[in-house]
């Protein structure tokens, strides 16, 4: 197997103007680079970044002088990685110098291994292409509060593949755009590149996006469904969760109560985040009540993390997987191998604080992880990874097993 013949990184900026790290990574004949994002509504649980001058700092000396010679080999490299940092949460190294380093490294392999990178993580197995949920109304930490819950999303349930979903998707990000300017509630884009909407309420956000499923021509539920993130641990506070959009306050029970009567009212089949990161009981109790209907998704709540899965006792039924949220591709592939081992579902994710880096949509097809999602259908670096799955799902031409969309969502709506 290759040596490693050079590590640097540099400084570059991401979708918010912030600076981030990237990292390089080259051994005989081929390099591999990545970019590390960076998220807004962040777990306690997560890899803590450290300044971007720091890490960049870290990489070019110690990281470096660790990897010079030794061979290319992902697990080895992520455990040196994990070894040298000496931390629990990675703030020594910073989980940006540490993610950056780790997926440049998958790049290099797959550079020398002369194949995409999503093909060298499968190796020989059959792939299928990823699921998305596209956001299209943006709130939370990623619009100043324009709404209490984050993210608005549909997934194209009936679609047959990949690209059947982004032009079903193109349609609905049209026709809700249509009806916000219509209705003078159009504030621009949100982080993620979702409609930054002036509404009353939470639940007027979800009236409009079942309308603009119809407006655009399909049958919510049956075509389009929802998927939210309510990223709750942004609302608690003091003991209750705060919908400041609506002047209210909600015990655990309450929002309990209001979840169960939006998937009654509306065609919803996935929340993420439906109650803050500490909770587990309020995640137990509803993933007990709604989790035969719909999939409920622990971001802040596993981290990640694949000890957390393993430790659910049934709280949600599917994972997100943010490679940068716990460091290393090796421990992002732990967790989704215990969320299968648990029998849970996955998503891999990208943060609110993007670039033109396209490796998760890699991961999610060369790891066979069912669902993506990485924000909305506009701004580049949205629009790079949705693009980037087009080629990937146009090389694998017949050869691969079947779009997962209809079989996931069945059940459900
Ligand atoms: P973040 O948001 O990247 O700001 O954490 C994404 C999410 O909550 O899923
Ligand atoms: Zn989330």
């Amino acid at each position: 197997m290759a040596k490693i013949l050079e590590v640097l990184a540099r400084r570059v900026w991401d979708s918010r103007g912030r600076p981030t790290v990237e990292a390089e990574v080259a051994v005989k004949g081929a390099r591999g680079r990545a970019i590390a994002p960076a998220g807004a509504s962040t777990g306690s649980g997560e890899a803590k970044s450290i300044d971007v001058g720091q890490a960049v700092h870290l990489v070019n000396s110690e990281i470096r002088s660790a990897f010079l010679g030794k061979t290319l080999e992902q697990e080895t490299l992520d455990q040196l990685l994990l070894s040298l940092d000496g931390t629990p949460d990675k703030s020594r190294l910073g989980g940006n110098a540490i993610v950056a380093v780790s997926l440049a490294c998958a790049h290099a392999a797959a550079a020398a291994a002369k194949e995409p990178l999503w093909r060298f993580l499968a190796g020989k197995r059959p792939v299928s292409m990823p699921v998305p949920q596209i956001q299209i109304f943006g709130g939370g930490a990623h619009a100043h509060g324009s709404m209490d819950v984050q993210d608005f999303m549909i997934i194209c349930t009936g679609a047959g593949s990949f690209s059947e979903s982004l032009e079903w998707t193109a349609e609905v990000y049209r026709a809700a755009g249509a009806r916000l300017a219509k209705r003078n509630a159009l504030h621009g884009v949100a982080d993620e590149g979702g409609y930054w909407p002036a509404f009353k309420s939470n639940e007027e956000a979800l009236a409009e996006l079942t309308g603009a499923i119809s407006d655009a021509g399909f049958e919510p539920g049956a075509d389009i469904a929802i998927a939210l993130d309510i990223a709750a641990t942004q609302l608690w506070r003091d003991g209750r969760y705060h919908l400041a959009l609506e002047n209210r306050t909600l015990s655990t029970d309450q929002l309990h109560t209001m979840l169960l009567r939006w998937i009654e009212r509306y065609p919803i089949v996935s929340i993420e985040d439906p109650f803050a990161e500490h909770d587990a009981e309020a995640m137990q109790s509803f993933t007990r009540t709604a989790g035969a209907k719909i999939q409920v998704v622990g971001d802040d709540f596993f981290v990640t993390d694949a000890a957390r899965v393993r430790d659910a006792e049934g709280a949600c039924n599917a994972v997100l997987l943010k490679p940068n949220q716990v460091g290393t591709l090796t421990e992002t592939l732990a967790c989704w191998r215990a969320a299968q081992k648990a029998g849970y579902g996955a998503i891999v994710s990208a943060r609110s604080g993007e670039t033109e880096d396209v490796s998760i949509v890699h991961l999610a097809v060369g790891w066979g992880v069912p669902q993506l999602k990485v924000g909305s259908f506009s701004r580049s670096e949205r629009m790079a990874k949705w693009n980037e799955g087009l080629r990937i799902e146009e090389s694998l031409g017949a050869n691969k097993l079947p779009y997962p969309a209809r079989k996931l969502f069945k059940a459900r709506g």
